[in-house]
């Protein structure tokens, strides 16, 4: 019997040592159970722009069916991925995005609305705090920009403004980092609100505004990741006053990729909702994201049975061949 050649999509990870990535992963393998014709290889650019213009370029020459790119950093990774999507090999672009609209589709958050969303909330709930101060992702990457940049559209011409900016490159100890070197050297700062480009800064932020006796700061993260140590977490244990949801969009890329495989029609944008997260309504979310991550191990344990009673049965199929009685 010949066996079908599978098809095979590359996913070119611009990061992977977080929970979020990792979440994204995960979603992404889940999806890939409905698809037995579709393999999937992830090569992990290690935060290095360089790095992953030679994983994108490797997969081009392998001759993936499908590219999946999360860019690190927008403009050095525009270049080659033009080139891999002129070259016919269609290309899904998931959360930080490209300088250029070549590329077959896009899935992620929409961090301009969620930056716009985070400054709604700030209004509404903080009136009288005015002082921000932003500790930055890394500023090549789109989502820093777009989420800066929806921020300052809701709070410029209000009594709110972003007082002092750091760069925490997305990074836990980054960001942790550069906050205590920046209340170390000015020691008279004041600011009411720290808001930070996702949770895992937003924790760090929490811990050395702790360390440095500033207890009445609010800080806000973005991620709203379900799991310990995260946002979720975060929020329930008051570590963090709000985060907002930024799905990673990792399920909806492999089902994305194989209608563009299977020529089937798609959406080329595809934007995932935003929400805030905070005392008023931590409790039903992780309620209700507990009783998904149960479901999502039972669904795993499900699979794992059927297929070892497919096992058994196959080999209970194989002796009955062996001695002629089917
Ligand atoms: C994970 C991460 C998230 C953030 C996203 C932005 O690597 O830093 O925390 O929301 O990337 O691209």
């Amino acid at each position: 019997v010949k066996e079908e050649r599978k098809l095979v999509i590359g996913f070119s990870q611009c990061v992977s040592n977080d929970a979020w990535r990792e979440a994204m992963h995960e979603e992404m393998y889940r999806e890939l159970s409905f698809y037995p014709s579709l393999d999937l290889v992830i090569k992990d650019a290690g935060g290095d722009s360089k790095v992953q213009i030679e994983n994108i370029k490797a997969f081009q020459e392998m001759g993936v069916d499908l590219l999946i790119v999360s860019p690190n950093e927008s403009a050095p990774i525009t270049g080659v991925v033009e080139e891999v999507f002129q070259s016919g090999i269609p290309v899904i672009v998931v959360d930080r995005n490209i300088n250029s609209s070549q590329f077959s589709a896009y899935i992620g958050g929409d961090s301009f609305e969620i930056g716009k969303t985070v400054g709604q909330y700030i209004l509404n709930t903080y009136p009288n705090d005015h002082r921000i101060l932003e500790i930055w992702g890394l500023k090549g990457s789109s989502p820093a920009k777009e989420r800066h940049q929806g921020l300052r559209s809701t709070i410029d011409g209000s009594d709110h403004y972003i007082k002092y900016q750091i760069d925490g490159e997305w990074e836990r100890e980054v960001a942790k980092e550069r906050f205590r070197e920046f209340l170390k050297s000015n020691q008279d700062a004041q600011f009411d609100i720290v808001f930070c480009h996702n949770d895992v800064m937003a924790i760090s932020a929490s811990e050395v505004c702790k360390e440095f006796g500033l207890v009445d700061v609010k800080i806000l993260g973005i991620d709203a990741l379900p799991g310990p140590r995260a946002g979720l977490q975060a929020v329930s244990d008051g570590v963090l006053d709000a985060t907002f949801f930024y799905p990673t969009g990792g399920d909806k890329a492999i089902e994305v990729a194989w209608k563009i495989l299977s020529n089937d029609s798609f959406e080329k944008l595809n934007f995932m909702q935003t929400a805030p997260v905070d005392f008023t309504n931590i409790r039903v979310i992780k309620q209700q994201t507990d009783r998904i991550i149960n479901q999502q191990a039972n669904i795993i344990r499900q699979s794992e049975m059927i297929a070892s009673q497919v096992k058994i049965y196959n080999n209970q199929r194989g002796l009955l061949i062996v001695f002629g009685m089917t």
